[in-house]
């Protein structure tokens, strides 16, 4: 099949690479030259583990090409992805300006039956406006799907290549028919291909997106009272996630979430409701939490060293607002790095992926480090952000030797807190008691 994807960012550079990778021929768009330079000379213009092997066999065979010409690329394919940026606008909604403008051009140079798929994230009612736009000028047939993105950053090429559901939103038989086969390769282990109304499948993707945002902020409030009560989250996540009902996955407490989707997501299906005069309670909850836990790790650290952290250094482990990626998006690191510098700390750095696009927001404020341990000499106190493997399994022994203060307030209960005990640190860790070798037995931190 002939596809076009406009808008090379993260979403459809994977997308147009996964769909090259099954034998279509895929033509990606986008307006911004030096992108598309880079991409038609073989350079990558994203950090995705697995995505170079893809995109280097791809191009090199010819099936996957990049342009600034969208007339070209629209006349090409009989399929449009549109993978365009959607940020949130300054009450929170969805800024749709981006896939509107493109939608009405797409109508002027349309020449013959094209199904265009929204693939960005759009508000529930946008397939509608698209089709709108697109009527404005269209003298032929076409139909607009909505087909939501269920792509997780660092997995994503696995997750578009194995997914566990697809969701296609439309009620035109004959788009059907185009996405059906379009789709089929990569549901063949036996996952469905779900057929709904356009509404449903953007409402869909809101939806799940929010509930995991949801399920994680639970968590993490879960965490904030066992550390208070003295319980050990870790136990009770395992306790609970047994339960068929709720499954284990995705219940990991921590320093809130980040990224470019929940934190957007929430925020635009929060306003969908208002706007819709519904007041959605809990997503309102959800954002005020998730804004609070941001800054629990750097509190803790400020609040154990008696309120003010001048003449100290601290090291951070991890920038990324995850692991495997470079995106710092909405990432608790910057809340944290703001904090500790705030209170008078000097902070160090490293992360072995985000530190250039860290860099570029703090400057010289924050001292990035080549590696891992450098971030050591002399802290006062080491601070884990984000669960890189390679923070798992350190040399304590030589952290020791390094730090001034053998302190670590650990964002992601990375380490056991036996092995913790035994090495002698004070650890400090979510939702599980702290570590303290000089109190003899350890106590929990309110
Ligand atoms: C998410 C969705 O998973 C994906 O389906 C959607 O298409 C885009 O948004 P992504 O933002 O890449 O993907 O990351 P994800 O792995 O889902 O993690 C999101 C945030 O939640 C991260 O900040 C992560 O640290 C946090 N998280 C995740 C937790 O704090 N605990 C968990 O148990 C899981």
């Amino acid at each position: 099949m002939n596809i076009a994807v406009v808008g090379t960012g993260y979403v459809g550079l994977v997308s147009g690479t996964c769909f090259a990778e099954t034998g279509n021929h895929v033509i990606c768009v986008d307006n911004n030259e030096s992108k598309v330079e880079s991409l038609q000379n073989g350079q990558l213009t994203i950090y995705e583990p697995g995505l170079e092997l893809l995109f280097g066999r791809n191009t090199k065979e010819g099936r996957l090409t990049f342009t600034t010409d969208l007339e070209y690329a629209i006349k090409k394919s009989e399929i449009i992805f549109l993978a365009l940026p959607t940020p949130p606008g300054e009450d929170g909604s969805a800024d749709l300006s981006y896939v509107l403008g493109v939608a009405e051009q797409l109508g002027e140079m349309m020449d013959d039956y094209k199904v265009i798929v929204d693939k960005s994230t759009v508000p529930v009612g946008t397939a509608e406006k698209v089709t709108a736009a697109i009527a404005k000028k269209a003298k032929v047939d076409f139909d607009v799907v909505s087909n939501p993105e269920f792509l997780r950053e660092g997995v994503a090429v696995d997750d578009f290549l194995k997914p566990d559901r697809v969701v296609i939103g439309t009620s035109s038989e004959r788009a059907q028919k185009v996405m059906h086969r379009l789709y089929e390769p990569f549901v063949r282990q036996g996952n469905p291909i779900y057929f709904m109304d356009e509404r449903s499948a953007e409402m869909t993707k809101y939806a799940a997106n929010s509930y995991l945002a949801t399920r994680i902020t639970f968590m993490n409030e879960i965490a904030n009272l066992c550390e208070i009560v003295g319980a050990n989250v870790d136990m009770v996540r395992i306790g609970m996630g047994s339960d068929s009902r709720i499954g284990k996955r995705f219940l990991f407490p921590g320093v809130g979430y980040g990224g470019s989707c929940f934190p957007k997501d929430v925020q635009a299906l929060a306003k969908t409701a208002k706007d819709n005069d519904y007041d959605f309670n809990i997503l309102n909850s959800v954002m005020n939490v998730n804004n609070r836990q941001k800054h629990v790790l750097s509190e803790k650290i400020i609040k154990h060293f008696g309120g003010d952290l001048t003449g100290r250094t601290i090291a951070l482990w991890g920038l990324a607002f995850k692991p495997n990626t470079d995106d710092i998006r909405e990432a608790p690191a910057i809340y944290i790095i703001e904090d500790l510098l705030a209170a008078g700390a000097t902070v160090t750095a490293y992360d072995p992926e985000a530190m250039e696009n860290m860099r570029a927001l703090f400057g010289d404020k924050v001292n990035f480090v080549e590696h891992r341990y450098d971030a050591l000499k002399d802290a006062s106190c080491l601070a884990i952000v984000t669960e890189w493997s390679i923070f798992r399994t350190p040399d304590f022994s030589y952290i020791a030797e390094l730090m001034k203060e053998k302190v670590i307030f650990d964002g992601r209960n990375l380490y056991s807190l036996e092995d913790m005990e035994e090495i002698g640190f004070y650890y400090n860790s979510i939702g599980r008691n702290s570590i303290d070798k000089k109190k003899s037995k350890s106590k929990t931190l309110s």
